[in-house]
């Protein structure tokens, strides 16, 4: 155990780099598992060599922690299903968040008690010449920063857990007065925070406290639901953040190094996720909902005019049997359909058949970051035959049938042609540019962004209309029945 003191930091070091090959191996679906598993091991090693720093570690309450938060978790990750890990997730860094704020509450209290304590015994204790260690301004602005940024981490957490999770009690609220609110419990909030450092008033602090919690919510409770993901992925930013601020107080290398790791990954995918979704994060956070319904209502007029066309998948079934390379674009209906195995299915019956069939995956289809990724690897699909936009983009024009099943947005070439569009310059697969576009959806309605689609009224482009598991059954069927 000495031992372990001893190289306390060394074993920081190692658990430091392996949780920077965890980012790496996240970074693929390859390496992925490799990657879960070096950030199992860092985080062992964490735990251990924490045990082991602490001066009196309070074993039973520590143990009894571990196993409680190891029961809950393992339970929940047998159990989850994936089309509700979003809401898990946000659920999660809630705790950090209220970690966070724990923390920082017994850090204080905890000096607190020092102080009067050594008040006490002044005389006696300075006689034995021991001094009382004031905690210094920095110690206490980690602490300020760590306590209000877990506050926000908590409840906003808490209100993205239940608006995922469709809970009653997570209602989105709206109305002129909201930005005026928001401004004057972030303030007071800040007014406090630097009260209690300036002076170390407690008042102040737990006022502090009480506001961030306040703010938390009413900051997050305004955001549409579709926009929740990238929400989710600040809200895990923010809980690394105030981790790193708590690392600071507590003095753990590790801790900050963690915590930064995950504040700034955050960071970057909620970057990614806005610049996919051509918004910024600014408008995201503060815009409100998406103003989509009010121009998919628009839009409706001209729709209900528009020619296109459709077939059945018996044809889709034969025209593809026949193709030499489809590329398979998924989106949200696909998720909603539940058609991962389907689609798999019919992938290898063409595979079969002697047709090249690849995926185009887009960075924000469906309703979450890697959706698609995450279903396909559920049923199986060799990473191999899943390619990002960037890898496909410029194959469309000599692939002979794109199958479009349950996607809108990712594909809808407003986004490159019309400068009126709301989605106009966020990047998308371009199916329009193959030869033959098959969509598969169950109806004439728009997507996500509320957009029509010129891609669905394109003269090479076929709707075959139905769920899409049905649909991609009944073409597996049609082309087990006829093929080449
Ligand atoms: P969408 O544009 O939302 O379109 C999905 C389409 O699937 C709908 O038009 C719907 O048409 C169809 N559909 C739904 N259920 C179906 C079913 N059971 N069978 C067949 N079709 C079905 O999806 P997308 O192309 O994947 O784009 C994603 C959108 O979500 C983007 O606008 C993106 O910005 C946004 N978004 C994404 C994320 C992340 S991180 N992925 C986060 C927030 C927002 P019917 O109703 O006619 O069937």
């Amino acid at each position: 155990m000495e031992f372990i003191r001893e190289y306390a930091d060394w074993f920081y070091l190692i658990g430091a780099v392996l949780f920077i090959l965890t980012l790496r191996g996240l970074s693929g679906p390859k390496t992925a598992i490799q990657g879960n598993r070096y950030g199992m091991i860092a985080m062992a090693i964490a735990v251990i060599t924490t045990f082991f720093v602490a001066d009196h570690p309070v074993v039973w309450m520590i143990g009894g922690a571990m196993v409680l938060g190891a029961v809950v978790g393992i339970a929940r990750a047998r159990t989850v299903p994936m089309t509700q890990m979003p809401e898990t997730v946000a659920l999660m860094h809630s705790l950090v968040g209220l970690a966070a704020v724990l923390i920082a509450i017994a850090a204080i209290l905890h000096n607190n008690q020092l102080t009067a304590l050594f008040a006490e015994n002044e005389s006696a204790l300075t006689a034995a010449g021991v001094q009382h260690a004031h905690m210094s301004s920095v110690h206490l602005f980690e602490l300020f920063v760590g306590c209000f940024v877990g506050a926000i981490t908590f409840t906003a957490s808490v209100f993205a857990y239940g608006k995922l999770a469709a809970k009653k009690w997570a209602k989105t609220i709206s109305g002129a007065w909201v930005k005026p609110v928001q401004a004057l419990i972030f303030l007071a909030m800040l007014a406090c925070g630097i009260y209690f450092f300036t002076t170390g008033n407690m008042n102040a602090f737990w006022a502090m406290t009480a506001l961030a919690l306040a703010f938390g919510w009413v900051w997050i409770a305004p955001v549409g639901g579709g926009d929740m993901p990238v929400v989710v992925s600040l809200l895990n930013s923010f809980s690394g953040w105030a981790a790193a601020g708590i690392g600071f107080t507590l003095e753990n290398n590790m801790l900050i190094v963690a915590g930064s790791l995950v504040g700034s990954s955050g960071a970057i995918l909620s970057y990614i996720m806005c610049k996919a979704m051509n918004r910024s994060i600014i408008n995201v956070l503060f815009g409100g909902a998406m103003g989509g319904t009010a121009v998919a209502a628009a839009d409706k007029g001209e729709q209900a005019q528009r020619n296109h066309r459709s077939g059945s998948a018996d044809d889709a079934g034969f025209l593809m049997s026949n193709a030499d390379s489809v590329v398979i674009v998924p989106g949200y209906g696909m998720a909603q359909g539940r058609a991962q195995n389907a689609v798999k299915e019919l992938c290898e019956i063409l595979k079969e058949q002697g047709v090249k069939v690849r995926f185009a995956i887009h960075p924000v289809a469906g309703r979450m970051p890697g959706h698609m990724n995450v279903l396909l690897a559920e049923a199986d699909v060799a990473y191999e035959d899943i390619l990002e936009m960037d890898e496909i983009n410029s194959d469309f024009p000599a692939t002979d049938v794109v199958l479009v099943i349950g996607a809108n947005d990712v594909v809808n070439p407003a986004a490159k042609d019309d400068p009126t569009s709301p989605i106009y310059g966020m990047p998308i697969l371009e199916a329009h540019k193959a030869r033959t576009i098959m969509v598969i959806k169950r109806s004439m309605a728009t997507g996500y962004a509320g957009l029509d689609n010129d891609l669905f009224y394109n003269e090479k482009t076929m709707m075959i209309f139905g769920d899409a598991k049905k649909v991609v059954e009944d073409m597996t069927k049609a082309i087990n029945g006829g093929g080449h």
